[in-house]
């Protein structure tokens, strides 16, 4: 499928607020916030400068104020963007924001080269883009100084769909084929959705960012034991600090990368290569 930037930002525009509560719906989408935000916690340090794209309604924007980094939200979405500015004011983290940008990350253009110390692109940007990935890739690189990171998550296949199994089963047989084999959710694989992005396998992302003057530092799933488990399946805040012990070792076993939601992914642009 061809990236179609005006039906992304229309589908996020009209989603609103839910986005916000994506990480509360299951067990496995708590741990998938655990595990996103361990990962700004192991990369983010006080006074970075940070551009975070595809932020949505600030979910993250508000942990890397918490991470004393200074920010730049950017979105495909007015809608979003606007979401994040209520929240920033409301919840009180705007004094970390530096500026609001409407904008798509396959052009980074407003920002020079080399001026953030890391991205982060949190909840698929590299899965919306398609076929234009290497470009908004690119970018991303552009704008990194030396030996800063990418973070990034996007949409796994089969986490995904074992998350969704319920819809597998009951949709055609045809369009699940198409499916598994593209990795891409279409207007023609499902009628029914306006969401449409492309779902990496952990093999697939790992030779899309294996790019000379890139180090991939770390992939992993998402979740790993409770992808599609319901909340109520833990029920003792031991019982939770124990689940995040295992996950953060089963997620980073190369058996489990594809068995979240989303694939995780820290990279660094190479000293050398400035
Ligand atoms: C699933 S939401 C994730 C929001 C937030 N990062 C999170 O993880 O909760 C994806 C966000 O990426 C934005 N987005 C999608 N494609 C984009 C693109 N090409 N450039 C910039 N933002 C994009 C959407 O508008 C939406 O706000």
């Amino acid at each position: 499928m061809a990236y179609d930037a005006a039906a992304i930002a229309a589908y996020f525009d009209a989603l609103g607020l839910s986005e916000w509560e994506r990480f509360d719906r299951t067990l496995g989408d708590r741990v998938s916030l655990a595990m996103h935000t361990a990962l700004l916690e192991r990369y983010v340090r006080p006074r970075h400068r940070i551009l975070e794209v595809g932020a949505g309604p600030g979910r993250f924007t508000e942990l890397l104020h918490g991470l004393g980094s200074r920010v730049v939200v950017a979105d495909l979405s007015a809608r979003q963007l606007e979401l994040n500015r209520e929240a920033a004011r409301g919840r009180g983290f705007a004094s970390s924001v530096e500026a609001w940008h409407q904008l798509d990350i396959c052009d980074l253009g407003p920002f020079d080269a080399t001026s953030f110390d890391g991205v982060v692109a949190f909840g698929g940007p590299f899965s919306y883009v398609f076929e234009r990935r290497d470009t908004a890739l690119a970018e991303c690189v552009r704008v990194l100084r030396p030996g800063g990171y990418l973070l990034l998550s996007v949409m796994s296949l089969w986490g995904t769909l074992h998350r969704h199994r319920a819809a597998v089963r009951d949709m055609p047989r045809a369009a699940i084929r198409t499916i598994i084999a593209t990795g891409d959710l279409t207007a023609e694989t499902d009628p029914t959705s306006k969401h449409y992005c492309h779902m990496y396998r952990a093999t697939e992302l790992r030779t899309f960012l294996k790019k000379e003057g890139l180090t991939v530092e770390h992939l992993s799933a998402s979740s790993a034991l409770t992808t599609g488990v319901e909340n109520e399946f833990i029920t003792a805040p031991e019982q939770w600090e124990a689940l995040l012990e295992y996950e953060a070792v089963a997620c980073v076993e190369p058996g489990y990368l594809d068995a979240g939601t989303h694939l995780l992914a820290a990279v660094r642009r190479d000293s050398l290569a400035a």
